[in-house]
């Protein structure tokens, strides 16, 4: 597949992927699950290039869930050394190819260190202009939509917004970040046909694509596969075919 500019329509300005696989990727080869993390971060360093040569805008890596806390502390504790070297180690990378960093989740719940890494990479790239990169960090889908509404009533409190006006695009202007579009293609590997708590509000008109490749084993091609499936869909956000096809409909 060749570049193509960012407003090709057949081109996801948004792509989330739920990294999965990679304990089943390892323990297949009988290896320990963080050989399979380890293998995963690779792929993850592979996809991010292939999404800027994709011309994609905005990539999200589910990277550790609010649930995955309650994995055993030994796989806690080297899936977050893990992400600490991987910052460490990428962050000239991303630099050089203008890629900005943006973080989602409970941010606090990480270690010092690590949110400390995490904030200046986000810092030290936020002036570029390529791609996006978005780590769901300690991220679950159901605590942004309670923090978000713990904004809201805050500023409900403070006579900031009449709670009679709230619309959806108000609500969204409280989650994570509300720079970045809804996702466009949601990608989950390692075959389960699941959301996992990822994203909820925002996938609401997501384009789903699925793959039994395990997430260690993810590469451009792959990704470019899941890009011909997306091409090939027909997003109705709730029109029909026709109003579609002859453009007359306008969703809201
Ligand atoms: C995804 O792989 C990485 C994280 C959830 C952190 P898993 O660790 O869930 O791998 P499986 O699903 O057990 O194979
Ligand atoms: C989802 O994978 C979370 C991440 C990829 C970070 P899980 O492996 O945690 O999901 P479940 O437990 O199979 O639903
Ligand atoms: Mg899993």
């Amino acid at each position: 597949m060749s570049k193509r500019s960012a407003t090709d329509p057949r081109v996801p300005n948004h792509v989330a992927i739920i990294m999965d696989g990679n304990g089943r990727w390892a323990e297949s080869r009988g290896l320990a699950r963080l050989r399979g993390h380890r293998q995963g971060m690779e792929a993850a360093r592979r996809v991010t290039r292939a999404a800027g040569e994709l011309g994609i805008g905005y990539l999200t890596l589910y990277a550790f869930s609010l649930e995955n806390w309650n994995r055993p502390k030994a796989e806690v504790k080297e899936l977050m050394s893990l992400l600490d070297n991987y910052l460490e180690r990428e962050i000239d990378g991303l630099m050089e190819n203008d890629v900005r960093v943006r973080v989602i989740g409970r941010l606090e719940r990480l270690s010092d260190d690590l949110r400390e890494r995490v904030e200046s990479g986000v810092a030290r790239t936020r002036e570029n202009q390529g791609l996006n990169v978005i780590f769901a960090l300690s991220y679950g889908g159901r605590a942004e939509i309670v923090d978000a509404a713990r904004g809201l009533l805050r500023d409900a409190e403070l006579g900031k917004f009449d709670p009679e006006q709230l619309d959806e695009k108000t609500f969204a202007a409280y989650l994570y970040d509300s720079e970045i579009p809804d996702p466009d293609l949601l990608i989950r590997t390692g075959s389960e046909l699941r959301v996992s708590n990822f994203l909820l509000w925002q996938i609401a008109y997501a384009e789903i694509h699925t793959t039994d490749v395990m997430w260690p084993d993810f590469d451009a091609a792959d990704l470019e596969a899941a890009l011909v499936d997306y091409a090939s869909r027909e997003r109705r956000f709730g029109l029909t075919r026709e109003q579609v096809q002859s453009g007359s409909g306008k969703h809201s």
